[in-house]
């Protein structure tokens, strides 16, 4: 029960949806929180179903008053917060010159306006009681290029750039920041993507074929990687980019 007690918000249920029965199994009273109503009926099913605790909101996190009401919502409930795990995005797609205004701005308001906006809402209540954990989902693409994706990573290396500010800032408070960099996941996100290929089973064999240990991931390794590192066994870890991408950025 390495998270007893703790209070942690949880944002995107793909690779989240893992994190939150994960740390909702180590003793977490977990919000989830998504834009999609049925992914969150079904995490919420899943972990009340383990006996675990769970706060549910639709919400959009890049937009202010919904961050309002997801605070509001949660000290309603819980009283407090002591996690926060910015992990919502969306993969734009492209070279910079086939990006759309509209897109790019889609993709930092999505990737980079969300966490802004959620950790300013958190960061007072993590001041007050003089200890919390932010963890942001950067991306394997923010420590190595890949092709076609010039928006996203530029949001993603902008997280990764973040998260260390912040580290920075609040290393006195009591307040831990660090950030993951997930490689190929396999999420409902990614197969998503891979149905839009003309052949999507020959797509995911060029996915593979990239990956070094010749697999993709899982959403489950990289919430492993989440529970180290908002919980107490990483409480002299801030400012890093922590890597779950099968050696991916090497
Ligand atoms: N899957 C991968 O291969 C991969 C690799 C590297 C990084 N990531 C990052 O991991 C994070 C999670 O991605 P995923 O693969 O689980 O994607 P996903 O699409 O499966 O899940 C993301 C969830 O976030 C929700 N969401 C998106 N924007 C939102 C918003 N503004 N407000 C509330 N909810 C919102 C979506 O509805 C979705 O349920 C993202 O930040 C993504 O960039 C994923």
């Amino acid at each position: 029960m390495q998270l007893k007690d703790k209070v942690a918000i949880i944002t995107g249920a793909g690779i989240g949806r893992a994190c939150c029965l994960l740390f909702a199994a180590e003793g977490a009273k977990v919000v989830a929180v998504d834009l999609d109503q049925a992914s969150l009926d079904s995490v919420s099913t899943d972990v009340q179903r383990t006996g675990g605790a769970i706060l549910a909101i639709q919400a959009d996190v890049s937009r202010a008053a919904d961050v309002e009401r997801i605070v509001s919502a949660t000290c309603d409930a819980f009283s407090t917060v002591h996690i926060l795990f910015n992990n919502a995005g969306i993969v734009t797609h492209g070279k910079i010159h086939q990006t759309a205004e509209a897109d790019w701005d889609r993709a930092m308001t999505g990737n980079v306006k969300s966490m802004y906006l959620m950790s300013r809402a958190i960061v007072p209540i993590f001041l007050k009681q003089g200890r919390g954990v932010i963890l942001n989902t950067s991306s394997a693409t923010a420590l190595r290029s890949v092709v076609d994706r010039a928006a996203y990573s530029a949001t993603k290396g902008a997280v990764l750039a973040l998260t260390k500010s912040m580290a920075s800032d609040y290393v006195r408070d009591g307040i831990r920041v660090n950030c993951l960099c997930p490689g190929t996941i396999d999420t409902p996100s990614l197969r998503g993507r891979l149905a839009a290929f003309t052949d999507p089973e020959e797509a995911r064999k060029q996915f593979v074929a990239r990956q070094p240990m010749g697999r993709l991931g899982n959403a489950e390794e990289v919430a492993e990687a989440a529970l180290f590192l908002v919980s107490d066994n990483a409480k002299f870890v801030t400012g890093t980019a922590f890597s779950v991408d099968g050696g991916f950025a090497v």
